[in-house]
Formats: structure tokens, sequence, C-alpha cells
């Protein structure tokens, strides 16, 4: 069989199981499966395949047809400038969270030598983000999983980053103060779960998904670490109620801001611990 034709019937395959974007994945997956640039799928549709690379070819595409999430099965994964190895033990990072790291970078524009301070890193995607570009940064990460904090610990040695990362309870026994505290914490409520897709429902840490209580929680705990601001992306239809809580904890100059899509998705306020 030539590539092509093994392209066709792996894109054939994703689509029969549902993959929302099965051509796209089918190249993906075939080009690392044979170690080729995407472009050279094409350069070279008339070549017959070896029957190893069709093997290493159907396995990941057996899995991606399975619905694991391509990030998994490829991973890797881009996040703002960053490639993470991604894998079951965090969630994929997405690219509305490239927009809290944007903010967060603003936001840390022309602040000197920074305290940054991500709650829940996940692969360490935002705080990785954050030291990559403001290496004279010192920041801390804090994951309540410790598979989630192996998995950032092995991205940060690969990318050369200096984070330390702390295994705790949001930001419990973190030494403040912090001129950022940033987070992207579980944000689906349980009754959504099942609406999810697969993907997300059957492969994402579900402690990395389910809304415990931790936005609200962090509102009030992230006082006790900060001289600064806080940073939060939340779940688009509880903006208002986040910011609210924000208000209403004593945080000053709360903004919402807008994902790629326009949705409301990043909540924040400044909090100044009182003098004396
Ligand atoms: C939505 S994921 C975000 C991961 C990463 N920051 C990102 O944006 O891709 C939430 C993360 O918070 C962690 N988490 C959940 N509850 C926590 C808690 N109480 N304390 C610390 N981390 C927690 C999860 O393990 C997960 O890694």
């Amino acid at each position: 069989m030539t590539l092509a034709e093994v392209l066709r019937g792996a894109t054939d395959y994703l689509s029969a199981r549902g993959v929302p974007t099965p051509r796209v994945d089918a190249e993906l997956l075939l080009a690392r499966a044979l170690g080729l640039q995407r472009i050279e799928l094409y350069t070279q549709h008339d070549r017959p395949l070896t029957e190893a690379e069709r093997a290493a070819a159907r396995d990941l595409v057996a899995r991606r047809g399975a619905r694991e999430p391509l990030a998994y099965v490829l991973g890797d994964w881009d996040f703002h400038r960053l490639t993470l190895k991604t894998d079951r033990r965090a969630l994929v990072p997405r690219p509305e969270t490239e927009v809290l790291a944007e903010r967060c970078l603003e936001l840390l524009d022309g602040v000197p030598a920074p305290r940054v301070l991500d709650v829940g890193t996940g692969t360490g995607a935002i705080a990785l983000t954050l030291k990559s570009e403001r290496p004279d940064a010192d920041v801390v990460a804090t994951d309540a999983s410790p598979d989630a904090l192996a998995l950032a610990r092995e991205n940060a040695a690969a990318l050369g980053l200096d984070v330390s990362f702390v295994q705790t309870d949001l930001a419990d026994g973190v030494d403040g103060p912090f001129a950022l505290v940033v987070s992207n914490p579980p944000y689906v409520l349980a009754a959504e779960l099942d609406a999810l897709e697969p993907e997300v429902r059957d492969w994402e840490p579900r402690a990395a998904l389910v809304d415990e209580g931790q936005t609200g929680r962090l509102v009030e705990d992230a006082r006790a670490v900060l001289d600064g601001r806080l940073v939060l992306e939340v779940h688009e239809e509880r903006a208002a109620e986040v910011a609210a809580a924000l208000d209403a904890a004593g945080y000053v100059d709360v903004k919402v801001g807008a994902d790629l899509a326009g949705r409301d998705r990043v909540v924040e306020g400044a909090w100044r611990p009182k003098s004396g």
C-alpha cells in the first residue's frame, strides 16, 4: 500500500469513529509514525510503506480511534512557544489558557524579578511559559496530583527551566508574597461531565476537570500569599459570579477578559496586604 492509500484508510477509520477532525489527525499521526514532516506525506504520497511502517501507523491510529486525545497519542503538544510532553497524568493544555498566560506576561511587564505562583500546574504549561518568557521571575507551581507534578517536572527538566514544584492543596504552605497568582482550576460541573467529548470525559484526569469549589477557595486563600494580582481562568458562564466573589473578598480593580473566541474566560483582581 502507498502512503496516500494508508492516509485515506486512516482518515476513513477515524471518521467512522467520530473523531471530529479525521484528516488532520490522520496526517499528524502518520507523519509521527513515519518520522516525516506533514508536507512530506504529500511529496512521498506514492511511496509504498513497509510492514513495520504500517504497523507503527496502525498503532497510533487505533489509539486515536479509541478517542484518546491526539496530544496523548502524539506524546507532546504545543503551548504558547513551548512543546510540552503530554500524557494521561495531566490535562492537555488548551489554546484559551495561552490567553491567560499572555495576560500574566502583560501584567508582569515592567515588574523586576517578580515572584509568581501557578496553582494547579498540570503539565506545567503556565508556569513554564512564564519562566521561559521571564527568566528573571521566581516561579513556584503547585498541584494536588503527584502524577501531574511528575510530568511538570519532566517538562521543566527537558526545557531546562528552573521552576519550584510543590505538592499541596491550592497554595497551602507556600510562602508568599507573590506579585502574581495565576490558576486554571478545574471548572467543569460534575453534571456537565457526561456531555463532554469522550477525549475529555474518558481520558483526561477527573481531578483536573471537575469543579470541587477550588476557584472559590482560591479567591479566599490567595490573599494570604498575594501582594499583587490574582488571575483566574473560569467557566465562560461563571465569569460574573467569580468577579463578584473577588469583589466580595476585598480585591480591587476586578476585571473580566475574553478568550480568542470572545468568551469571558479570565477574571482578575488586585490584593494588597494591609500594612502593620
Ligand atoms: C484544569 S487543570 C489545569 C492544568 C494546567 N494549569 C493547564 O492550564 O493546562 C487543573 C489542575 O489543578 C489541579 N488541582 C485540582 N484540585 C487541586 C487542589 N485542590 N490543589 C492543587 N491543585 C489542584 C489538577 O490536578 C490539575 O492539574
